[in-house]
């Protein structure tokens, strides 16, 4: 029995891949940062909850990492902790820099130390493209980070291609553009937008308060993603690997999708921060602007090329932002009482 272990794992990315590493036979370890309220209930929805075995776990603790490593050995380590959300990284960027930049380091040096033949996954993200420099983006494409998130995501990009270079380690890194499911924070703008609009399909008078409609992004769906994941641990050799769908979406767009799941008629007008949407079908409104929500440096066009995964992976989407946008607007609705 293959053993893995997830940092992260009560994250939506960590609860896919629990999920997906259970069926395939693995023992699964995940490590879990002290809270007030431990939350796992991403795997308690999937169903894997008793099935996992948690440590406590934290990205910026040396000592801690090096002790897990050496008390729970594994085949294969998944590096997908990180304070994730792209927005707070200009409040806590130095925090930032520590979990999802020099933690890369803590873990690989760990494990050539203790366990070199481990192999091991790096959530690596198209944020680092940033400023795009290349249209589709793809693994050989420049970085240009326009976030403290993405900036220190690319010294964990780096740090993980350095460790392969230097002493021959199986470490991947795998560049992933927005995936997103019915576990997605809700934070972020599509789960923001389904749950803010089933609240509104059930009855609510509330419309969802947002930025920049015109950003683009590469949507797809989380399940896929974690199994593109898995497949870059099973290849002979290490490499790198973007996934992607090549298909990018206004956040307007996705908002029409997901009204439209729901059975509204979404009209939009006026232009920057007076742009408004109603619902044709009822009069009420759905969207607002707020600058609140725009950001000191925004990525405006993320579209990727995945052909690589295909090629070498046999990975493709299999998952339209359309099914996608309907799958988590329904999960919200069905989910309110
Ligand atoms: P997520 O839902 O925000 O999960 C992040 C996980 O990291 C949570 O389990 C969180 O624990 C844990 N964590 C945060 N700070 C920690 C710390 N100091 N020590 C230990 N654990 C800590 O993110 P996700 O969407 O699953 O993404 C997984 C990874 O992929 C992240 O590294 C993200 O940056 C990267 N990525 C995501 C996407 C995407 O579109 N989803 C795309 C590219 C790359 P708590 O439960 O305690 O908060
Ligand atoms: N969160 C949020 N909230 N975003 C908004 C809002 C809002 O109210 N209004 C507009 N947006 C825009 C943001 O400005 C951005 O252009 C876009 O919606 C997507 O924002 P997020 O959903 O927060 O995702 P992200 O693209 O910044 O980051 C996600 O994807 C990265 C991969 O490209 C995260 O999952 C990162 O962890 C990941 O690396």
């Amino acid at each position: 029995m293959k053993k893995a272990f997830i940092t992260g794992i009560t994250g939506q990315d960590g609860a896919y891949l629990a999920k997906l590493l259970l069926d395939k036979g693995y023992e699964v370890h995940g490590g879990v940062r002290r809270i007030s309220q431990p939350e796992t209930v991403r795997l308690e929805k999937l169903g894997v909850a008793k099935d996992v075995h948690l440590h406590e776990f934290d990205l910026t603790e040396m000592n801690n990492i090096f002790r897990t490593i050496r008390d729970y050995p594994v085949d294969e380590f998944y590096n997908l902790a990180a304070q994730s959300f792209v927005g707070t990284s200009w409040e806590l960027p130095i925090y930032t820099a520590d979990a999802d930049g020099m933690a890369v380091v803590r873990i690989l040096d760990t494990l050539r130390t203790l366990k070199p033949d481990t192999r091991f996954y790096q959530a690596s993200t198209s944020e680092m493209f940033g400023l795009v420099q290349e249209v589709p983006q793809r693994e050989t494409t420049r970085l240009y980070p326009r976030s403290p998130y993405g900036v220190a995501k690319v010294y964990g990009h780096y740090i993980t291609m350095n460790y392969r270079e230097s002493f021959g380690m199986h470490s991947s890194s795998g560049i992933l553009f927005n995936h997103e499911s019915p576990l997605r924070g809700k934070e972020f703008v599509t789960r923001k937008i389904t749950l803010a609009l089933a609240k509104l399909a059930k009855g609510g008078s509330d419309p969802v308060v947002l930025g920049n409609l015109d950003a683009k992004r590469d949507w797809g769906f989380a399940g896929d993603y974690v199994e593109g994941m898995w497949r870059m641990l099973q290849q002979d050799v290490a490499d790198d690997y973007v996934l992607a769908t090549g298909v990018t979406t206004t956040i307007r767009d996705f908002i029409r999708f997901a009204a439209e799941a729901l059975g509204m008629e979404p009209v939009f007008s006026g232009e920057g921060i007076h742009e408004t949407a109603i619902d044709a079908k009822t009069g009420k409104r759905i969207v607002e602007i707020s600058e609140k929500f725009f950001r000191p440096a925004e990525v405006e066009l993320l579209i990727g090329d995945a052909s690589k995964a295909e090629q070498n992976l046999g990975w493709k989407a299999t998952v339209s932002v359309q099914g996608l946008a309907q799958m988590m607007a329904k999960a919200d609705y069905d989910e309110l009482a």
